[in-house]
């Protein structure tokens, strides 16, 4: 069996109980780590509560060895592929899935909460967002997040603005969301946006107010444009100011 389990955003303890058993049953326990990070991410604490070791799998290893390191073993044995969130938030991880299904391995999906559900913290409806963009940490130059944003505020609809995941000598680089803002600025935005960093940890941290004067410290990092505002999100997001 192949499993694609999401563990959620927080920590090790937000795995499910059922990825969880899934992982207990696993001969090899891969963490991918190049789409996203836990906000408190601990490989020991991570290894003595699944009770196995953990390999580290960036890109290479998913895209290009994955036969070889997972699919392969996943004939005879179960192999669990660990995604930090939700697993199938966006279409990067139907690619292993799929090359799995074609070499006739069982596979299962274990879902956790992701970005796209945490948002919801800041009192923003989920039913009033629009396309969702990224924004990469070299962006002179670079339109399509910002106007995707401008389409989605014509249509009154809220923008969540991702943040390039980078990785410089195998440790993470995430960009920050005062860098997300300051290209929003580039760019021509005036105006107020909301800054979040840990979502999905205990204490997150969310900040509302104009572009210009907003951060946050914990990571991952993420920020919103708000769309049209009902007065329930209103109320909510000001406490946020
Ligand atoms: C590709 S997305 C994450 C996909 C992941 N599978 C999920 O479902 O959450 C990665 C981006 O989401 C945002 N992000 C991830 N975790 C976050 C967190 N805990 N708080 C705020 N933003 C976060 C950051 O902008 C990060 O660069």
């Amino acid at each position: 069996m192949f499993y694609l389990i999401g563990i959620g955003m927080g920590d090790e303890k937000d795995i499910s109980v059922r990825g969880l058993e899934a992982v207990k049953t696993c001969s090899k326990v891969f963490l991918e780590c190049y789409t996203s990070k836990l906000v408190n991410f601990d490989i020991k604490k991570m290894e003595e509560l699944y009770d196995k070791k953990i390999i580290l799998a960036d890109r290479y290893i998913v895209e290009k060895k994955c036969e070889e390191e997972m699919l392969n073993v996943a004939k005879e044995e179960n192999i669990a592929l660990l995604i930090v969130g939700s697993p199938l938030g966006a279409t990067t991880h139907w690619d292993i899935l799929k090359r799995a299904k074609e070499l006739g391995i069982k596979t299962e999906v274990i879902d956790n909460a992701g970005i796209l559900g945490a948002v919801g913290v800041t009192g923003l409806s989920l039913y009033k967002f629009g396309r969702v963009v990224t924004i990469p940490k070299d962006n002179d130059n670079v339109k399509s997040p910002y106007e995707m944003m401008l389409k989605n505020k014509e249509m009154g609809l809220h923008t969540l603005i991702l943040l390039d995941v980078g990785s410089v000598d195998g440790e993470f680089e995430l960009m920050t969301a005062k860098e997300g803002c300051n290209y929003l600025v580039k760019s021509g935005f005036e105006g107020e946006v909301i800054v979040c960093g840990g979502l999905g940890s205990e204490n997150p941290e969310i900040n509302f107010g104009d572009v210009n004067s907003l951060s946050v410290k914990k990571l991952p990092q993420c920020l919103i444009v708000p769309g049209d505002l009902h007065f329930m999100e209103e109320d909510v997001l000001n406490s946020f100011k």
